[in-house]
């Protein structure tokens, strides 16, 4: 059989061009994802900056149903694959959304930060706020057979992402399992096994208050057709397991990984969802209208109160005797 030159050449010349990405370099670096990768460049990206403000809240979103997760006598294998920790995940972990829609699990992996001191490293952002850590735990539409087949998809990919801060000496056993054997997937390639670790137990305590959005995955290929869930309530790590994961993943190039999140990206036309009313830590809003929960959330933010009191009640705002 003859093969067109020009064709043969070209052939190479795209694998060549293909270079590996990074989020800052050697590499295909971030700004340059979409060169290769043109979803990167599109207009529904992850992450984006979760702002209170422009939350809907709406009533009839139910929690979602997790079923499989609870399973303890599973082993899962865990890999670094050069941009991060990966833990595989079986099918049989599964979520259903509000609209009934069942999600397989495909993975669960980490991004980090640790570049500099104390550098926070979540990729979705709360008010412009960084988390420590973020974990995302990717899933498939359950009517395609494969998560190969449901990647290219519009409607193929639901993520789960988890918040994680810094409660300073309580080590947080759950994730021990994943941290002690972060030593032994130092180098890209890597594999090894947990043992007695429940995926479950992995997620913050209150798995029912959640922000919605459509979005992308945050990692070339960029698709376009994600269904992210963000959990309002975070999981807590103690500071010496965020150093840890922070200091032993090494990439390609043998340096350790830090800083692998993605900037946020432009929220454009799109409507982020919460089945919770903002502000709730703040007041009740069954017995406060919502611009009352605004102004307290506002004065918590360290406003003198008889400063703003007047500008306040011109607002339409009303105090409670705690804080008048
Ligand atoms: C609220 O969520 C439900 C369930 O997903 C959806 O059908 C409905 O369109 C949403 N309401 C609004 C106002 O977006
Ligand atoms: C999905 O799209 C990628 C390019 O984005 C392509 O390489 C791959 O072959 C596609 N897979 C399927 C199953 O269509
Ligand atoms: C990576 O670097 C360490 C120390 O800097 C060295 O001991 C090790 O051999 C290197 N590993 C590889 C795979 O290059």
């Amino acid at each position: 059989m003859r093969v067109p030159v020009a064709l043969v050449a070209s052939f190479f010349l795209s694998i060549q061009a293909q270079q590996e990405w990074t989020y800052s370099g050697p590499g295909l670096v971030e700004s340059d994802w979409p060169k290769d990768y043109p979803d990167c460049g599109g207009q529904k990206q992850s992450p984006i900056n979760l702002q209170a403000r422009l939350v809907r809240f709406n009533r009839s979103l139910k929690p979602l149903t997790l079923k499989g997760y609870e399973d303890d006598n599973l082993e899962f294998s865990m890999t670094n694959n050069g941009h991060t920790v990966q833990i595989a995940l079986p099918p049989t972990m599964q979520i259903t959304d509000s609209e009934g829609t069942v999600f397989r699990a495909i993975q669960m992996h980490l991004h980090w930060g640790g570049g500099f001191f104390e550098l926070s490293g979540s990729e979705h952002t709360i008010d412009g706020i960084r988390r420590v850590i973020e974990a995302h735990f990717v899933h498939f539409n359950s009517k395609y057979g494969s998560y190969d087949e449901a990647r290219n998809q519009s409607d193929g990919l639901a993520v789960v992402a988890v918040l994680m801060e810094i409660d300073e000496y309580a080590e947080n056993t759950n994730y021990s399992p994943i941290i002690s054997e972060l030593l032994n997937i130092q180098y890209p390639g890597e594999i090894t096994t947990l043992t007695n670790i429940n995926i479950q137990d992995l997620f913050p305590g209150d798995t029912r208050h959640y922000f919605v959005y459509k979005g992308s995955l945050t990692t070339p290929p960029c698709t376009e057709n994600v269904k992210w869930f963000v959990f309002q309530d975070s999981v807590k790590l103690s500071k010496a397991q965020v150093l840890k994961l922070e200091n032993t993943i090494k990439n390609k190039n043998n340096e350790t990984l830090h800083n692998i999140y993605r900037q946020t990206q432009p929220l454009n036309q799109r409507v982020v969802e919460a089945n919770f009313p903002q502000f709730t830590d703040k007041c009740n809003s069954q017995h406060h209208p919502l611009h009352c929960c605004f102004c307290l959330r506002w004065i918590s933010h360290g406003n003198g109160i008889s400063k703003m009191r007047g500008s306040l009640l011109q607002l339409g705002c009303t105090f409670t005797n705690s804080l008048s």
